[in-house]
């Protein structure tokens, strides 16, 4: 729409498609600004009279009303003089309607604000690769700063485990228009490893030639600690079922072996193959001890539950420990919560889990290279709504990160031959997870080591 307006503000003239949208045909010349949008209304004339003044063009973006709608419009001004003489100030106006240029970028900033504000780190690179674009959660997953990212390849972010195939796979794939999709795992800032479903895909223009691609990931962590908690678990299953087969093969013999040994000695005065029979008769036992502790672990949980007071359970726990006499420097701190409900258990099995892992921490105590006046083992029980919490912390040597899994794998020691057999954590785990609970372990080299069990209130029977 294109109109001649008078320095007051009145129309003069205007073209054809003015005058059809206006609706004005016939009618008597009216005041230009009247057909603006009332909020905008007097900055608009402040434009419109600043051209005048200064002889200047002006723009200015607002809202026309045509026929009782709003069309968003951009206004342009243009000041002249009709001829010197009269001095008839006179200014052009151009009104375009910019209703679709409008629509799409409310249409972009509605995208913007869902790939902004999407869980999903998202990336957009150019036909070069660089990324041009990385919205919040690339930020926060990757741990670089926006500065530090745009302008670079996503190799950045990349941990090199995948072979350079995998990638050439990927480019094969996308720069032939197509999507790509694949599990990869990339590298934080802090070195640490962050795992990801990765889907690239081509950016078309609309002759659909390629003007970059665009990748988003999906948080793949959660899933692959389940996935190896799985793993674990169902390690551990099949070591049990083995282990059962084995004590049952093993016991047997073992028992005839010993009462062998027995008559053996009793029907002997010689003192040279009674001290040998002793010896074997001590080696004995001490295949029977391992033995007994890996039927302990596969042994079918088919043992009747009684409600057990868990906080006695411990107390009398750590009388037996403090009973040895490498405990005689530690001091045991308890405290236990007396809001702590009776649990399905079996007494005696959970004490042994008490037993086994007071006495681990008693020895990391002792194994230290200096003890100090300080050293302690504290034991605290809580509850909540759903589990009751376990834990014992120690002053001990602490756990070295590369053996903090294999504690818990059976015939796993780091003590002096004889010492430890590996099995303690083991049978544990096997207990507390027969009860449908939960162990873990938190260990700082040289600080000291915690171990937590967690005792469902309500396990499913
Ligand atoms: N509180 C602790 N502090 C430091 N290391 C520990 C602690 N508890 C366990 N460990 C480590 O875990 C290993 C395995 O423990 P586990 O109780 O299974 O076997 P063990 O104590 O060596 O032998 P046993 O079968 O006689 O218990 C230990 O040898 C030790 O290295
Ligand atoms: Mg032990």
């Amino acid at each position: 729409m294109c109109f001649l307006v008078k320095d007051e503000g009145s129309i003069d003239m205007m073209n054809q498609s003015a005058e059809d949208r206006l609706n004005l045909k016939g009618k008597n010349p009216e005041i230009f600004f009247d057909y603006v949008e009332l909020c905008d209304r007097s900055e608009a004339e402040s434009v419109f009279k600043k051209t005048l003044s200064n002889a200047k063009p002006g723009e200015f973006e607002t809202r026309l009303f045509i026929n009782t709608e709003l069309i968003d419009v951009k206004l342009s001004f243009v000041p002249f003089l009709l001829n010197s003489s009269s001095n008839k100030k006179l200014t052009f106006v151009y009104a375009r309607d910019i209703t679709n240029e409008k629509q799409k970028e409310l249409e972009l900033i509605r995208f913007f604000n869902v790939a902004e504000n999407s869980v999903n780190p998202i990336q957009i690179t150019d036909l070069n690769g660089k990324m041009i674009y990385v919205n919040k959660s690339f930020i926060n997953s990757s741990g670089y700063t926006k500065e530090e990212l745009i302008g670079k390849n996503p190799r950045v972010f990349g941990s090199g485990k995948s072979s350079s195939k995998f990638w050439d796979r990927m480019w094969d794939t996308i720069s032939s228009g197509k999507v790509w999709v694949g599990e990869v795992e990339n590298k934080r800032k802090d070195n640490s490893a962050f795992f990801t479903q990765l889907l690239v895909s081509p950016i078309l223009d609309k002759d659909g030639k390629v003007s970059g691609y665009f990748g988003i990931h999906r948080d793949l962590s959660e899933k692959r600690t389940l996935e190896r908690q799985l793993i674990h678990t169902q390690k551990m299953e099949s070591i049990g079922t083995l282990a059962a087969g084995i004590a049952h093969e093993v016991g047997n013999p073992l028992a005839s072996i010993s009462a062998l040994v027995q008559v053996a000695q009793r029907s002997t005065d010689d003192p040279f193959v009674n001290e040998k029979l002793s010896l074997v008769k001590s080696q004995i036992t001490r295949i029977s001890k391992i033995i007994r502790d890996l039927v302990d672990f596969s042994r079918p949980s088919n043992y009747e539950l009684h409600l057990t007071n868990i906080n006695e359970s411990i107390k009398e726990a750590v009388e037996i420990t403090k009973v040895g006499t490498k405990a005689k420097d530690i001091s045991f701190i308890v405290e236990l919560s007396s809001k702590i409900p009776m649990l399905p258990l079996i007494a005696d099995q959970i004490q042994q889990v008490f037993v086994n892992i007071l006495l681990n921490a008693v020895d990391a105590i002792t194994e230290k290279s200096s003890l100090t006046k300080e050293e302690k083992i504290i034991v605290t029980a809580t509850s909540d709504d759903e589990f009751v919490k376990i834990s014992f912390s120690d002053s001990g040597k602490g756990i070295k990160e590369e053996n903090l899994q294999k504690i818990f794998e059976p015939f796993f020691t780091t003590k002096k031959e004889g010492r430890g057999t590996g099995l303690g954590l083991w049978v544990s785990y096997g207990i507390v997870k027969s009860f449908q609970g939960d162990l873990q372990v938190k260990s700082k080299l040289n600080k000291g080591t915690t171990f937590i069990i967690k005792l469902p209130m309500n396990p499913s029977l």
